[in-house]
Parts: structure tokens; C-alpha cells; sequence
């Protein structure tokens, strides 16, 4: 593939960037303006790791054929614009599932036996000094859990979940036949029927700020939201008066509206507990995403079709000739 121009982001997991560096004749994305007219021309792909993309990108590069990006979530690159031109966008999902999924457990019973917090005062000396840490308000035991986004993340938490004997509901925009956990066909429905809901939902235009002050007086005074899917998807400071006035009980957060920035109200609210987007941050899954945005490339430029495209693009011709 050496002979195949294509731009890779200078950010993002850098083991990638490397292979991707040493198997295409690659240019870091940073240098997009700087790049003549008969460069840009030239650029066939583009490995994105981290950017931002939409139109200003593929209007500057007239003969980019595919963008895969590094992540399953991919509401940073604008796909629609892509399908437009005929840019095929690919995406990393499956591989990440079960780590999401492990994470999202870890950071509910963190959030409800306050785990964080008992060993902050183990550390600070105040388990000598006072005796016992207090009880946890919150439980596990008993708990109806809902899920917002049954997908395939949504899934692998489900199946971890029935191991902890908890009821399970969820929402999506359609019924999953024969799923054995109970539908409810709006999300404030599932919030008055469960009292801990998870958020794996992407982010789009139909779920942007859909998770607001309205679910969390729905969840209850017992209620606990954790969220693994999107931060846009959450009007952010509905959920820290949430937690300040103890509309709900607490929250349990990966991910943030606008990252790395984290809402002064949200570090300050009570019985929160908050995680820099870790979700699926381990060695051993990062290097399975960044495989899959490589085969993504080489299958597209070998064999002119794509492991995993994103569904807006997924209509788009294949390639008919390997090249
Ligand atoms: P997926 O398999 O496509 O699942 C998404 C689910 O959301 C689908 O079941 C879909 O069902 C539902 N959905 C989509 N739009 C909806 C809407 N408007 N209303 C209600 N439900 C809606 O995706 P996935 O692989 O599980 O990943 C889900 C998301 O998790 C990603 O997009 C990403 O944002 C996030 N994520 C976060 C991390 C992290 O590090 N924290 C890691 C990986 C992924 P319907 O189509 O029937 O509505
Ligand atoms: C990564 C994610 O943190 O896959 C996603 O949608 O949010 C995470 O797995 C992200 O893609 C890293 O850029």
C-alpha cells in the first residue's frame, strides 16, 4: 500500500498512526492546508483517529474515496456530507464491546457502593482515625435497570447485568424481537419505570439533549444515571442541578458534552463519580480498533469494498477492480 497516498490524524492512539505510517505513503492530516492543490488531488484515504471532518475536508480533497475512522461512535465526522460526494466512512464496531461493557459495570457499582470514595478515605487516614466508612445509601440489590441504546454495546452490558439479578428494560427507536428485556417506546417512559438507566445512546440529531431535567424527574430521588454513550446526548447542567437539589441520586459519567472540559456544577455535585472517557481505553482494545481501521483501508484499496462501513454510506457503490 506504500504507493497509495492518504492523510492520518496526528492525534489519537499512536500505535496506529505508526503502522499506518509504515504500510501507506501517509501525511499527517495537520498539514492539509499547507498541501498544493496537485497533493490534495492525490489523497485517496484518510485515517482519522481523532479530527473533526466534514465538508471544508472532503471539499479540499476531490478524489478522497474513504475515511476510516477510529472509534464506533463517529458523530465527529459528518457521514452524511461524505455519502453526498460518494466518500465511504468506516467505523471500528465490535471489537470494543465487551471492554465498553466491563467499564460501564465498573462504573455503576463504583457509583453505587461509592467506591472511589471509601478508598479516598482509606487514604486520606480516616478509616484509623474514624472507624468505619459509612454505609452506602445505594444498592445494586433490587434495582430495575434501564438501557437507553440496545445495541451492541447495550447488549454486552445487558448480558453482564443478568449475572447481578437486576430487572432490565431499555428504549430504542424500534422493538428488538424476541430480546427478553422489556421495550418502552419513549425514553421518558423507560425513566418512570426503572429507577438506574444507562446511556449508550450515539450521538445524533434525534438524541442530542434528549436526556434532560424532564428524565431525571422521571428516574426519581432513588435514581441513578450512568452515561458511556455521549455527552451531547445530555443537557449537562440539567444533571448537575439534578444532583445538587437530589432530583435523582447519583451519576456515574464517561464522557462529557464538550471533552476534555468537565462542567465545573458536574465536578462539584454530590455522589458523582466521573471517568476521563475510559470506556474502551485499554491496550489490548485499542490495538483490535486500530486493526479494524486498517483492514478497513486495505480492503477498500485491495478488494474496492469495506469491512465496516457506517450506515449512511452503506448504500454507496463498491469499488468493482481491485487496484
Ligand atoms: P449500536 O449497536 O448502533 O447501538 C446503538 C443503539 O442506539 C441502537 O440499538 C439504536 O436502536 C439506538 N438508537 C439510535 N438512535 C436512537 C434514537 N434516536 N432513539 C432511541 N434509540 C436510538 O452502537 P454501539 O456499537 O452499541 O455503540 C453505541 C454508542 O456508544 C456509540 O455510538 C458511541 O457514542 C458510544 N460509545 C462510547 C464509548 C466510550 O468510550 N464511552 C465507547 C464505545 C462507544 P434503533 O436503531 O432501533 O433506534
Ligand atoms: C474511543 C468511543 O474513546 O468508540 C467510541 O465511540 O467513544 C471510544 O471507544 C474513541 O473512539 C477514541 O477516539
Amino acid at each position: 500500500m506504500k504507493n497509495i497516498p492518504i492523510l492520518v490524524s496526528d492525534r489519537g492512539h499512536q500505535p496506529t498512526r505508526n503502522n499506518i505510517l509504515k504500510m501507506f505513503d501517509a501525511t499527517s492530516l495537520g498539514a492539509l492546508e499547507n498541501l498544493s492543490d496537485r497533493q490534495r488531488a492525490s489523497i485517496r484515504g484518510i485515517a482519522c483517529l481523532f479530527d473533526t471532518l466534514g465538508k471544508t475536508q472532503f471539499d479540499m480533497l476531490t478524489n478522497l474515496e474513504i475515511v476510516a475512522s477510529f472509534g464506533v461512535g463517529y458523530d465527529q465526522i459528518d457521514a452524511a456530507a461524505a455519502a453526498e460526494r460518494g466518500i465511504m466512512v468506516t467505523h471500528t464496531p465490535g471489537v470494543l464491546d465487551d471492554e465498553v461493557a466491563d467499564t460501564t459495570i465498573g462504573l455503576l457499582l463504583s457509583t453505587i457502593r461509592e467506591i472511589p470514595g471509601a478508598e479516598a478515605y482509606l487514604r486520606d487516614g480516616r478509616w484509623a482515625a474514624d472507624g468505619p466508612y459509612p454505609l452506602s445509601k445505594l444498592t445494586l440489590r433490587g434495582r430495575r435497570v434501564g438501557i437507553f441504546g440496545m445495541g451492541r454495546i447495550g447488549h454486552a452490558i445487558a448480558r453482564r447485568l443478568e449475572g447481578f439479578g437486576v430487572e432490565i428494560a431499555y428504549h430504542n427507536r424500534s422493538v428488538i424481537a424476541q430480546c427478553g428485556y422489556q421495550y418502552f417506546g419513549s425514553l421518558v417512559e423507560l425513566a418512570e419505570n426503572v429507577d438506574t438507566l444507562i446511556n449508550v445512546a450515539p450521538a445524533t440529531a434525534q438524541t442530542r439533549n434528549t436526556v434532560d431535567a424532564a428524565i431525571f424527574k422521571a428516574l426519581g430521588h432513588t435514581g441513578v444515571f450512568i452515561n458511556v454513550g455521549r455527552g451531547a446526548t445530555v443537557v449537562q447542567e440539567d444533571l448537575a442541578v439534578a444532583l445538587h437539589h437530589g432530583t435523582i441520586a447519583a451519576a456515574g459519567l464517561d464522557v462529557y458534552a464538550d471533552e476534555p472540559d468537565v462542567p465545573a456544577s458536574l465536578l462539584a455535585a454530590p455522589n458523582t463519580v466521573l471517568l476521563p472517557h475510559i470506556a474502551s481505553a485499554s491496550e489490548h482494545t485499542r490495538a483490535a480498533m486500530g486493526q479494524l481501521v486498517i483492514e478497513n483501508l486495505i480492503s477498500w484499496f485491495d478488494k474496492g469494498v469495506p469491512v465496516s462501513s457506517v450506515p449512511e454510506t452503506r448504500h454507496l457503490p463498491q469499488k468493482t477492480a481491485a487496484i
